[in-house]
């Protein structure tokens, strides 16, 4: 039996294996959490062999549940976490230090210095993005300065820098036994160090960060047959004919494919991406310009995005550091509990402000607070933060666009939270569309491989399959919907210019 598709999803709370059929319908999955690991503030870090051990685990889970060997398997799509740096020696196969994750701030004063020569859009025009610790670049140089024997060991050529999907492609295809070390457009254009326009690493950028060219991946297109898996008692022999950044992965899986075509995943953050097409479109209202995809030898497509840091991670907070309710999902009948947020506003700047705001200085706040405000409220407020966000981010795309968006489609773990939808839809005063198949980012990865290897024919073969779930149709009054999001503004501005000296001395981060 042919015609299945393997995605391997390597997010940044967990690494998924899942199971397609020709179909896009789901016929296994397997999932393992990894360990967050945060030294300090502003510091968090995965153990790369830890993801590994756990992507191993999964493929051969999912392939045992599902009763399908190898030749059942036509190809391989990867997708990933996207930015999260990990350095490795190619000849143990060792990482020199833990992965520095894409929400890491360590890199700050790095990045403060840089923009303090030329302002934070001083790369924008070669690399699409804004100066921030956010995207790869400044971790690389990071571990190079500090883990130990690092710079001369790169110097030498032993090094090698990859994004997850590089990591998990270089050891499914053998590792130090000749692993492939590759990359795909999309990935690539998340590092600061490649040129929107040849698709290809920036000797100028590698410069500024003093990271030598022999430690940078191949860049593939995002569907094409790269290797194979080589991995003993693990899948040998299924091509790997696909990568795709876990947020273009499911604006491909949307079936998102042209210009204009827009989704909204609520993951672990959000983030929000509009095709353009073939065109390199630059915002001025603080999106950011990447790579949607590229099939084979076709030109690559572009898209403008908007990310969001936290709007999930906030849920797993209260869960997590608070302790306010005990299951990601249990938020919804908290947050139901009562009427309205109480007047309580919740800004979750923890790694700054993202889009559209670029604001590094930015933290947390909780505001509005009075003796009236209680553990549902606060649930409440942390769902709302994630619909106010959005909205924040599609006001830049509307102001760019020059035109209105007639709907969202969403997808992601939070979009199964109704209460949220339609909070969501009240407040765009549109409506939301979520899809039956809300695991888009692993169907992403499937359609990539899955072109790449005959199973399916075309991009419009593709866009049958989508179906719709639920429509949430917007129902608060418009003075209502602008009177909540000014509110919103209004918190937002407490939370900006909160990171100075003194925080910075207190915290012991001067760099
Ligand atoms: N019912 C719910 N209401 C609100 N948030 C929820 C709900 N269920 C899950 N979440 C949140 O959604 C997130 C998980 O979504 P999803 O599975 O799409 O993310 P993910 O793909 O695992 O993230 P990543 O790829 O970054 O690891 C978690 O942050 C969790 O707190
Ligand atoms: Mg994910």
């Amino acid at each position: 039996m042919t015609g299945h598709v393997l995605a391997i999803d390597q997010g940044t709370t967990s690494t998924r294996a899942i199971v397609f059929d020709h179909d896009g319908h789901i016929v296994s999955t397997a999932q393992r959490e990894h360990q967050q690991i945060m030294p300090r503030a502003g510091r968090v870090e995965h153990d790369a062999v830890e993801i590994w051990t756990n992507t191993e685990w999964v493929v051969s889970t999912v392939l045992s549940q599902a009763r399908l060997g190898a030749s059942a398997i036509s190809g391989v799509g990867v997708t990933n976490q996207r930015e999260t740096a990990i350095v490795w020696d190619r000849r143990t196969g060792r990482p020199v230090h833990n992965a520095l994750v894409w929400q890491d701030t360590r890199t700050q004063p790095q990045v403060d210095r840089l923009a303090a020569e030329g302002g934070i859009d001083r790369f924008a025009d070669v690399t699409g993005l804004p100066l921030a610790t956010y995207f790869s670049a400044s971790k690389v140089a990071w571990i190079l300065e500090h883990a130990p024997g690092a710079r001369e060991a790169a110097e030498a050529g032993h090094l090698l820098f990859g994004t997850p999907d590089t990591w998990v492609v270089w050891n499914l295809t053998g590792g130090s036994r000749g692993g492939i070390h590759v990359t795909d457009v999309t990935n690539a254009s998340r590092t600061l160090l490649m040129d929107l326009r040849t698709l290809d690493w920036s000797d100028d950028m590698l410069a500024v960060w003093g990271i030598p060219r022999t430690m940078m991946p191949q860049i593939r297109s995002s569907s094409d047959v790269l290797g194979e898996v080589s991995v003993p008692g693990v899948a040998r022999g299924i091509p790997i004919a696909g990568i795709l950044g876990d947020q273009q992965a499911a604006t491909f899986g949307q079936a998102a494919f042209d210009a204009g075509e827009s989704k909204n995943t609520y993951g672990t953050g959000n983030f929000l991406l509009v095709g353009t097409g073939t065109e390199i479109v630059r915002s001025q209202h603080g999106l950011i310009t990447t790579v949607a995809y590229r099939c084979g030898d076709e030109p690559a497509h572009y898209a403008l995005e908007g990310s969001i840091a936290v709007t999930g991670s906030l849920v797993q907070w209260l869960r997590d550091n608070l302790g306010i309710i005990q299951r990601s999902e249990d938020v919804e009948s908290l947050a139901a509990s009562v009427d309205d947020n109480g007047g309580a506003y919740f800004v979750p700047a923890f790694s700054g402000l993202f889009a559209p705001y670029w604001r590094p200085d930015a933290r947390g706040a909780l505001v509005g607070l009075t003796r009236y405000v209680n553990k549902a409220h606060i649930a409440r407020a942390a769902l709302e933060s994630t619909a106010f966000q959005t909205r924040d981010v599609i006001e830049a795309v509307v102001a760019d666009a020059g035109r209105d968006l007639s709907e969202l489609r969403v997808d992601g773990g939070m979009t199964r939270n109704d209460t949220l939808m339609q909070f969501q839809a009240d407040i765009l005063g549109i409506p939301v569309v979520r899809p039956q198949v809300v695991e888009t980012t692993a169907l992403g990865a499937a359609y990539a491989a899955g072109l790449a290897t005959g199973v399916w024919s075309s991009r419009d073969e593709l866009r049958e399959h989508w179906r719709e779930d639920v429509r949430f149709e917007p129902r608060m009054p418009e003075d209502e919907r602008a009177r909540r999001y000014r509110m919103w503004k209004k918190a937002v501005s407490k939370s900006l210019d909160w990171v100075d000296d003194d925080a910075r001395q207190l915290a012991g981060t001067t760099g």
